[in-house]
């Protein structure tokens, strides 16, 4: 524990990491978010461009292909140990850079049942350098989930594809299987970048999967993909205006425990650990009275790095991703598959998930690796050296999807103390907006799944009790049904007849 790099951090902000560490499984989500707030917030560190962001306004042509045959290549028949089930999967690369030889990958779990009526949903991990198979896919939302010995797949029965066709994505390129063969292209990874490839691989994904060009389309994500999201969505309604036609038919985003103003999501931070005695009272005051969070803040006061390295010593030997939830106290896989439980949460899930995609066969079943990459699959990714830009607040596009009509939802795990309910609040609360419906709790099958309330504009607001930083890891049912509401389009039920 003496090694555990986190407690020698003098940055505010950077009490992000978990207690374990581990050689096998390299970088995990616990940390990636701590790095790059690390870079942002370091002493007259100008290096990252935090100024608001800009869709990308030419996209070249070039970068467009056509995709026949490929969807068919793509298909999974199976993933290694799963079990049997209805619905098809597919996995593969889209080429988003052909002169760079820049490709992203993707897993696509069609909906379980009534694939042809259900709407397209993508999910957006962050970091950033996370990847969406190691947390949204295998330890999340999707359909399976990996048994503690690395070997096979059990169902997850509360996975988003009983509510939509969910596609998952690696991205930006450097991350999980994605690849660039002009390995520089590492060095220029950015929200700019990312954006763009995303958008990029979407408009060449549903060429290649023309069913879904004219369905509903969603956005989803959580933590750093507070910003993946809103910035894709933003270049998706750039673009649709510009050629005064619909590229892609997005109708709304969802996101959770996201990063969306640095300045709240720092305050909220602090907020949370105070209030829920982590930190002292004291501390909670030292910290919002000497730090300034603001996005001009160049440096920091002796004051003000030593209050943040206190706290950050008190909250580093809890998971702060979900402060009540136990650690991972014994690294790496099982000899036995463990008897496997939705509703506990494993804390060593990685580990697992790691093993499992590192498989040879499982990778060639997925069509991952085709090129024989010389670094091995990581959550988080390695060899992103450095965030080229990172916008201090994403709250303006917020305020564009609701002026152009998109749903836009925001969710909070409430026991998560990275990005925690309060910095979403603070967040909302800067926008200024009027209260449609008064806060209330919102249930499932008889019991309080949250709390929630709605803005005029509309934006909803919604907290998942019990939840840590990955909602559908901690509340997987509840999550569901979150989802199943926010495609929907319906507000959370205030009665327990539900
Ligand atoms: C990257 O290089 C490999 C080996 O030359 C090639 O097979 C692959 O198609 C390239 N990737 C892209 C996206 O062009
Ligand atoms: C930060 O700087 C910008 C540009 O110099 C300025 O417009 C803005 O008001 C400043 N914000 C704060 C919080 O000082
Ligand atoms: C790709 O395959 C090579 C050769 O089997 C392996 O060494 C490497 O770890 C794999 N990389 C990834 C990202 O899966
Ligand atoms: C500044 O940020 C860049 C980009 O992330 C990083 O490579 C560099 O190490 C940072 N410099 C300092 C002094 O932290």
């Amino acid at each position: 524990m003496e090694s555990n790099p986190c407690l020698l951090l003098v940055v505010i902000l950077v009490v992000s990491c978990s207690v374990v560490q581990s050689e096998a499984a390299g970088k995990r989500q616990s940390e990636a978010l701590g790095h790059l707030y690390k870079a942002k917030y370091s002493m007259g560190n100008l290096s990252i461009d935090n100024s608001l962001f800009q869709a990308i306004q030419h996209v070249d042509t070039s970068r467009f292909h056509a995709q026949e045959g490929l969807k068919e290549k793509d298909r999974i028949e199976s993933l290694p140990g799963q079990p049997k089930v209805e619905f098809s999967q597919y996995g593969g690369y889209v080429t988003v850079d052909e002169s760079a030889g820049r490709a992203l990958y993707y897993y696509f779990a069609e909906a379980q049942h009534s694939k042809e009526s259900l709407p397209l949903l993508l999910w957006l991990n962050g970091g950033p350098g996370c990847s969406s198979l190691s947390y949204g896919a295998m330890q999340e939302l999707g359909p399976f989930r990996v048994y503690s010995d690395g070997q096979a797949l059990y169902k997850n029965r509360h996975s988003w594809n009983y509510a939509a066709n969910v596609l998952f994505l690696e991205s930006p390129a450097g991350v999980g299987f994605s690849y660039s063969n002009t390995t520089s292209d590492y060095k220029k990874s950015g929200d700019k970048m990312t954006a763009e490839d995303n958008y990029v691989f979407l408009v060449n994904w549903l060429e290649r999967f023309p069913e879904y060009k004219d369905r509903d389309f969603y956005i989803s994500g959580e933590s750093y993909a507070g910003h993946y999201v809103p910035q894709l969505a933003h270049t998706i309604l750039y673009h649709n205006n510009k050629a005064k036609k619909t590229i892609v038919n997005l109708k709304g985003i969802l996101i959770g425990n996201a990063v969306i103003n640095d300045e709240t999501d720092s305050i909220g931070m602090y907020s949370y650990f105070g209030n829920h005695a982590l930190i002292s009272d004291e501390m909670v005051q030292k910290i919002l009275k000497s730090c300034d969070f603001s996005p001009n803040a160049t440096s920091q006061s002796d004051e003000c790095n030593q209050a943040a390295e206190a706290a950050g010593k008190d909250t580093s030997y809890i998971n702060i991703y979900n402060i009540y939830g136990p650690l991972c106290l014994r690294e790496g896989t099982t000899a036995n598959p463990k008897k496997p439980s939705l509703v506990d949460f494993d804390p060593c899930s990685d580990y697992y998930v790691y093993a499992y995609l590192n498989r040879p066969d499982v990778q060639e079943a997925i069509h991952a690796n085709v090129t024989k990459l010389t670094h091995d699959w990581e959550p988080c990714s390695d060899i992103i050296p450095s965030w080229s830009d990172s916008p201090s607040t994403i709250i303006p596009l917020l305020q564009e999807f609701m002026a152009n009509g998109l749903r836009v939802w925001l969710f909070s795990g409430d026991t998560d103390g990275r990005v925690p309910f309060t910095s979403t609040q603070y967040s909302i609360n800067k926008m200024k907006l009027q209260v449609k419906t008064e806060w209330h709790p919102w249930y499932v099958k008889g019991e309080v799944g949250g709390y929630t309330q709605v803005y005029k504009g509309d934006l909803t607001f919604a907290t998942v009790r019990g939840a840590g930083h990955q909602v559908p890891s901690y509340q997987p049912l509840r999550a569901l049904s979150l989802v199943k509401h926010f495609l929907d389009g319906t507000p959370l039920p205030d009665t327990t007849r539900y």
